[in-house]
């Protein structure tokens, strides 16, 4: 979420690891937390949380003062020193946040990035994993060189496949999965790490599947996604394309995605095409067209621009294809 710090810095930093302030060392496991809580865009940090929270504060090999849960942070040590020994190299980057740095977090990135953007990446103050101090945002080293660019960091699935799989061993999870966006309400982050315990966590990891999912919170399998056929696009174009709709559904706080299709090849008609390149507002024109149709369920109150409780259906996705072969939702409603 920040910048790339200086590449001397770096090296300076790269040798040693996060210390624990001399007055906060882990002494026992905190009693009462419940590691498997779940706060998302739908459930707020519990009321007693912070009562029952016993954190440790560490200094993070870029100078920040980090916060973390005192049991997260013992296994991430492990973790981390487990990862080194096969060259990669990880640092605590942001923890806990209270629900005030949450808000500095929304602003900054509204300001910057827009409000829409914004709601896919960072969640509302009050509603962020960070404030269990059990959600924990790592950055790479990477030839000296400490990465903790959302963008940088993507640039390294190799370097992540191997974090990842040595993760559910010290009791971590990825906790928004590519691909899953439509139920975590949030675009894939590699870099955070969710801390649930060492048999969950295998558990969650060897199924593939969400927090959500497995709390019962949500049934992966009720959403139903049909490719359809198509003889203009390719199946992993249409999946891009679904994935592409069910991010930014994701922003659509509390609505609940049931199905989603392919509309069909007539859909890319000379008409709609002069259609969607009306609205797009720079050059150059998208030279591919596609629909999907959703169906979904609005939230009971606080529905937005929805009627409440309601069950949409036939709901429209248009998206454009530009020459470079770049898919954009281009317009979604009735
Ligand atoms: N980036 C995660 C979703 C948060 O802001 O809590
Ligand atoms: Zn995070």
């Amino acid at each position: 979420m920040k910048k790339l710090i200086s590449t001397v810095l770096a090296l300076l930093l790269a040798a040693g690891c996060s210390t624990p302030a001399a007055n906060s060392e882990p002494e026992k496991p905190a009693e009462g937390i419940d590691y498997l809580v779940l706060v998302n865009k739908l459930h707020p940090l519990p009321e007693d949380w912070e009562a029952k929270l016993e954190t440790v504060k560490v200094t993070n090999q870029l100078g920040n003062e980090v916060e973390v849960e005192k049991t997260a942070y013992e296994a991430y040590l492990k973790l981390q020193e487990d990862l080194a020994k096969d060259n990669v190299l990880i640092d605590l980057d942001s923890v806990r946040r209270t629900v005030a740095e949450q808000q500095e977090i929304v602003d900054d990135f509204t300001k910057e990035f827009g409000a829409e953007y914004t709601a896919k990446i960072v969640a509302k103050p009050g509603y962020s994993e960070h404030h269990t101090g059990l959600a924990l945002d790592v950055y790479l080293i990477i030839d000296g060189e400490a990465i903790y660019d959302n963008d940088a960091m993507l640039q390294h699935p190799e370097i992540w496949e191997k974090v990842h799989s040595r993760m559910p061993d010290y009791g971590f999870i990825l906790r928004y999965l590519p691909g899953k966006e439509y139920i975590t309400g949030y675009a894939y982050e590699p870099w955070h790490l969710r801390y649930v315990g060492v048999e969950t966590a295998r558990e969650i990891s060897d199924k593939g599947i969400t927090l959500e999912a497995y709390l019962g919170a949500v049934n992966e399998t009720d959403v139903r996604i049909d490719y359809g056929t198509s003889e203009l696009y390719t199946p992993e174009e249409r999946e891009e394309m679904t994935i592409l709709i069910k991010c930014r559904f994701a922003a659509m706080e509390g609505c609940e995605l049931h199905s989603l299709r392919y509309a069909g090849d007539e859909s890319a008609s000379a008409e709609n095409f002069a259609w969607i390149n009306d609205l797009k507002e720079d050059d150059p024109e998208y030279v591919k067209v596609a629909c999907f149709l959703m169906d979904f369920h609005s939230p009971k109150e606080n529905s937005g621009s929805f009627d409440p409780d309601q069950e949409y259906t036939e709901y429209s996705w248009w998206l454009g294809c530009d020459a470079d072969g770049d898919w954009d939702i281009v317009s979604y409603g009735y």
